[in-house]
């Protein structure tokens, strides 16, 4: 019934998750980064270390300049969105605080919340959204409190695809005197991002999907105006006479030695999303996943969730087949055409009590800027030829 080929190259539909293939000029920068500038960046005043520091200035500024930050140092290197996410929440709310945010975060935003309101007494509202992930606006506005301190959400979910209105937000948030916290796991680098006219306060990124640099990389912007406790202490090669953290940034966020070869890795992604321009990539990523929602509900049986066709979103089609466990779907896919998806609940459980797949979980699908049309084509036929299995 469902034919195996061994030798079919593997078709990547997982880029939500991290993005893959890079383009070939992160590799190179690695490997370059690690033959010729890996020394400890900071720490040193000898050539190499002069070159390893310089790795990490050069890519503080293209991110600067990708989300509009004046300032490079106000970016600081994190392992990954989560880090960034975590030293935001941490670094930010006291004792007493309210945040607002969606139902449609991942567990990166929910969990170091509910781990706050257990360890610091803040206080934490989930704005519903419907079962597309829209927001609306006047719910959010209603559930502002006198002591609300933060606007945490994301900019796009990871599950439905929806974009969320973070510029509107933003000026609600300020008119309210609260602050912005904008995760933008699935936007950074398919999505235009500037901090400034978004209104966002803290900007946390992954360096290893849209920005297409290798995993254990990632940032967060910081308003110059607003000072985090860092979240980790330590050596910085600054003021080492001094027993406190230094104020300075980057220095003050960066403790401990940097990933100077991955952030070599990520400053090349950066530059190949700044050359191709972030409208490019969204505008085929937007083709992509326009084509393979067309597909699959096309398919008698499959239901896909989010956005309707034509409405925006990210690059992200979840599904399900009706009567056909996700998991079972995304082992079929894998193990009998080499199309590597993600099921299951995708760490955001809000995002599926939203869509009502609580029960079931989903399949997701997440094409990437190097999907070709045929890859789409592939992967409806698989899904079709899967729920005509099942029926
Ligand atoms: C919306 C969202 N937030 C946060 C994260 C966490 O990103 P990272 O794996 O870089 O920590 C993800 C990853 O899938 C995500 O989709």
């Amino acid at each position: 019934m469902l034919n195996h080929n061994d030798d079919q190259p593997l078709i990547y539909m997982d880029n939500a998750a991290t993005s893959w293939p890079k383009p070939p000029a992160v590799a190179e920068a690695m490997a370059r980064c690690l033959a010729e500038a890996s020394a400890n960046p900071g720490r040193g005043s000898h050539a190499m270390a002069v070159r390893a520091s310089r790795v990490l200035f050069e890519a503080r500024k293209l991110l600067a300049k990708l989300f509009g930050v004046r300032n490079p140092n106000d970016i600081v290197f994190t392992l990954n969105a989560t880090h960034a996410l975590n030293l935001a929440l941490q670094g930010l709310l006291k004792p007493g605080d309210h945040v607002i945010t969606s139902s449609l975060e991942h567990n990166s935003i929910r969990r170091p919340l509910e781990a706050l309101k257990r360890t610091r007494g803040i206080e934490v509202t989930y704005v519903p959204t419907d079962a597309k992930g829209n927001l609306d606006l006047n719910q959010v506005e209603a559930s502002f409190r006198n002591n609300t301190r933060l606007v945490a959400v994301t900019h796009s979910s990871n599950l439905l695809g929806t974009i969320l209105p973070v510029g509107e937000l933003g000026e609600l948030a300020h008119r309210r005197h609260a602050k912005l916290l904008v995760d933008a796991a699935q936007t950074a680098g398919t999505l235009d991002i500037d901090v400034t006219s978004m209104h966002i306060d803290l900007l946390a990124f992954p360096g290893h999907k849209g920005l297409m640099g290798p995993q254990g990389t990632g940032g967060l912007y910081i308003h110059p105006e607003l000072d985090l406790e860092p979240l980790m202490h330590g050596g910085t090669g600054s003021r080492s006479e001094s027993p406190e953290q230094p104020t300075t940034r980057p220095d003050r966020y960066e403790a401990g030695t940097q990933n100077t070869v991955g952030i070599a890795g990520l400053a090349a992604g950066v530059s190949f999303v700044l050359e191709e321009t972030v409208q490019k990539i969204h505008a085929r990523e937007n083709e992509l996943v326009g084509k393979l929602i067309a597909g699959l509900n096309n398919i008698q049986g499959v239901k896909v969730l989010g956005p309707g066709p034509g409405e925006p979103r990210t690059a992200i089609a979840s599904f399900v087949i009706e009567g056909v466990d996700p998991a079972e779907t995304a082992f079929i896919l894998d193990q009998q055409f080499g199309i590597a998806v993600r099921a299951g609940f995708h760490c955001t459980p809000l995002g599926h009590e939203a869509a009502g797949t609580t029960e079931t979980g989903a399949v997701r699908a997440s094409p990437g800027y190097f999907t070709t049309d045929s890859e789409i084509v592939s992967l409806v036929a698989a899904v079709e030829e899967i729920s005509r299995a099942f029926r």
